[in-house]
């Protein structure tokens, strides 16, 4: 009887409690925070013991209480204080050889003090937490994050201690069939607290969010809204960009909104002058300081136009991988290495697969002036018809748009990657391209489409349903490696029923570094090469290309790829090896975008 009243008593705290976690904090960075990052006490938990019952019942005593036993004679079946520990950020995989293949769940606890300043409110911020995560403090649940590329907060404000507060995180990475991704990909399956974690305090009243971008099509006027939140809501609001002598006020509503609309004279941001203005966002309770650059990018036609004239997108596509020590990539070194080798590739856009990287990564790419094209797990063949499916992929989307939507390099969102045709899939993908459409009217949307080979065997059409509802035409191709081999491609032609900008989002071989042979060798450098000149020349031919973003900068870690020796559990289509080593290939691409006008890199 006890055991039925606890779990319902616990599910109804949860039913309320899963709603709770508190729209996202734009710009964790410019605000006043508490790193709670480092080592992490940490129970491994395969069996979920510390959350469910021997009757698989949620408990209402599981490892969130953080219970010590009160006397010698107290059965308490864990101590997360005398437990291994877990650094954070950090994949689990990576820092302990027998976690590299564990999907499950692992708890992680940080305990800290704080000391609550009157009339300020305190929220904990987490960069990312792969996959599934529940949050309690001090025992009380906070609430759960689905997904495991986006940040997410929650307020803390009437639970925090001034000591001895318990932070706990139950983090399952375990797969599932109606998830975001779903079961299959072709990348590791990291688990844990990957990115920052930090408290984030602010006034009663704050500005909660803002977007201050150009308005479509504009490179002279600024749209966009600040929103308040708090118990002051119809407060005055100044923006004010000093270096172009902007200093405008607005007045929030009473549910402390504030439209933004503002004449200005700028510098434009792009690649050869990424151009960031020190922004403030000043209310009469708070103000925070941003770095934004403005630029317009549009399609006209085939065309991609940013601030106004034709651009071809010189890329790669690259995975959140660091490089030489590999697992989840985080920190700024990691973002400089992976980016720079871009550059000197002769790059200026990245494609950052198949999920929202780190924000590290993305003001790396707006400080060094390298475009963006940002995208949501939706990979492969999800759940189209599971309602619950697609709340989660729009949850995804809307959380990278509000992360990033003040980032001029970002000039792309993509809302899938090779998802098969069916009625399903074009009514959810449409859905989730109208609701990026309604969050940011300034960028374009793309995704990874499908194609199909006409009747004469050698053309290449792109007429997926989807393409419709496209600014930008994105297609995978794998013609010499998984479609034939390289000489196949001499003759392929493309064609399209839309007129639209393609990006060739992927094409590629597996190459070891350091293996050799002639161009028919598999795995070796010259096959590799050799598929790169004959795909290069094959682009040159297709009239509406604007852009590339060949799979992939860099090897990386793959459940998929056993064959011992060349793959071991590896991708091999980078151009550069896990270690940093060049392959033979990475100097035709170079060639190919010196010859697109890529700057010589110093
Ligand atoms: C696919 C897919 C990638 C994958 C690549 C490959 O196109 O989008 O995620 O890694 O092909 O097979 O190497």
């Amino acid at each position: 009887m006890k055991i039925i009243f606890a779990s319902v008593l616990f599910f109804a705290t949860v039913m309320c409690v899963k709603a709770q976690h508190t729209d996202l904090i734009a710009n964790s960075e410019g605000r006043k925070t508490v790193s709670l990052d480092g080592q992490w006490q940490t129970i491994v938990d395969p069996y979920e013991t510390g959350y469910y019952d021997y009757r698989y019942q949620p408990s209402a005593n599981g490892y969130f209480k953080d219970t010590k036993p009160k006397s010698k004679s107290d059965l308490i079946e864990y101590d997360f204080d005398t437990s291994e520990t877990l650094a954070v950020p950090g994949d689990w995989n990576t820092q302990k050889e027998r976690l590299l293949l564990y999907e499950g769940t692992i708890w992680y606890k940080k305990a800290f003090d704080h000391q609550k300043k009157p009339n300020t409110r305190i929220f904990v911020y987490f960069g990312a937490a792969s996959y599934l995560s529940d949050v309690y403090l001090n025992g009380q649940k906070l609430g759960r994050h689905e997904g495991g590329f986006t940040p997410f907060n929650f307020e803390i404000t009437n639970l925090v201690r001034d000591k001895g507060n318990s932070l706990i995180v139950k983090v399952d990475n375990k797969r599932r069939r109606d998830a975001v991704p779903t079961l299959n990909t072709d990348w590791w399956n990291y688990g844990g607290l990957t990115r920052e974690v930090k408290l984030i305090e602010v006034p009663d009243t704050f500005v909660q969010d803002y977007f201050i971008q150009l308005q479509k099509g504009s490179q002279n006027r600024i749209g966009g809204w600040v929103r308040l939140n708090g118990g002051k809501l119809n407060q005055k609001i100044t923006v004010r960009i000093p270096e172009a002598r902007i200093s405008q006020t607005f007045t929030a509503d009473v549910k402390g909104y504030a439209e933004i609309n503002l004449n200005a004279d700028l510098t434009l941001w792009s690649p050869n002058n990424p151009k960031l203005y020190d922004v403030k966002v000043e209310a009469e309770t708070d103000q925070v300081q941003d770095q934004i650059g403005f630029r317009s990018i549009e399609v006209k036609g085939s065309e991609i136009l940013l601030n106004g004239k034709p651009i071809f997108l010189r890329g790669v596509s690259i995975h959140e991988e660091a490089p030489f020590r590999g697992g989840r990539a985080h920190s700024k070194e990691d973002a400089g290495t992976l980016l720079n080798w871009a550059k000197e590739l002769g790059c200026n856009f990245v494609r950052l697969a198949h999920y929202p990287h780190n924000e590290t990564m993305i003001r790396e790419a707006d400080r060094m002036g390298i475009m963006v094209w940002s995208e949501i797990p939706v990979y492969w063949t999800i759940l189209w018809e599971n309602p619950a499916t697609f709340e989660n992929a729009q949850a995804q989307l809307s959380e990278m748009i509000a992360r990033d939507k003040n980032r001029a390099a970002i000039i792309i969102w993509s809302v899938a990657n090779e998802t098969p045709l069916g009625d399903t899939r074009l009514t959810f993908l449409k859905k989730l391209i109208e609701r990026a459409r309604s969050l940011d009217s300034t960028r374009l949307i793309s995704a990874a489409l499908e194609r199909h080979y006409l009747d004469d065997k050698k053309t290449q059409m792109i007429d997926d349903p989807l393409g419709e509802y496209l600014d930008v035409l994105g297609c995978n191709e794998y013609v010499g490696w998984y479609d034939g081999l390289p000489e196949k491609i001499d003759t392929l032609d493309w064609k399209t029923k839309y007129q639209k900008p393609l990006i060739m989002s992927e094409f590629g071989a597996d190459a070891l570094y350091g293996k050799h042979g002639d161009a028919l060798t598999r795995w070796s450098e010259e096959y590799q090469e050799d598929l790169y000149r004959r795909t290069v020349k094959m682009l040159k031919k297709i009239s509406f290309l604007r852009g590339t973003s060949p799979w992939i900068l860099m090897d990386f870690r793959s459940p998929r790829r056993p064959l011992p020796g060349i793959q071991d559990f590896r991708n091999r289509k980078g151009l550069i090896s896990d270690r940093g080593e060049k392959k033979k290939a990475f100097y035709v691409m170079q060639e190919y975008y010196r010859e697109l006008g890529a700057p010589l890199q110093k």
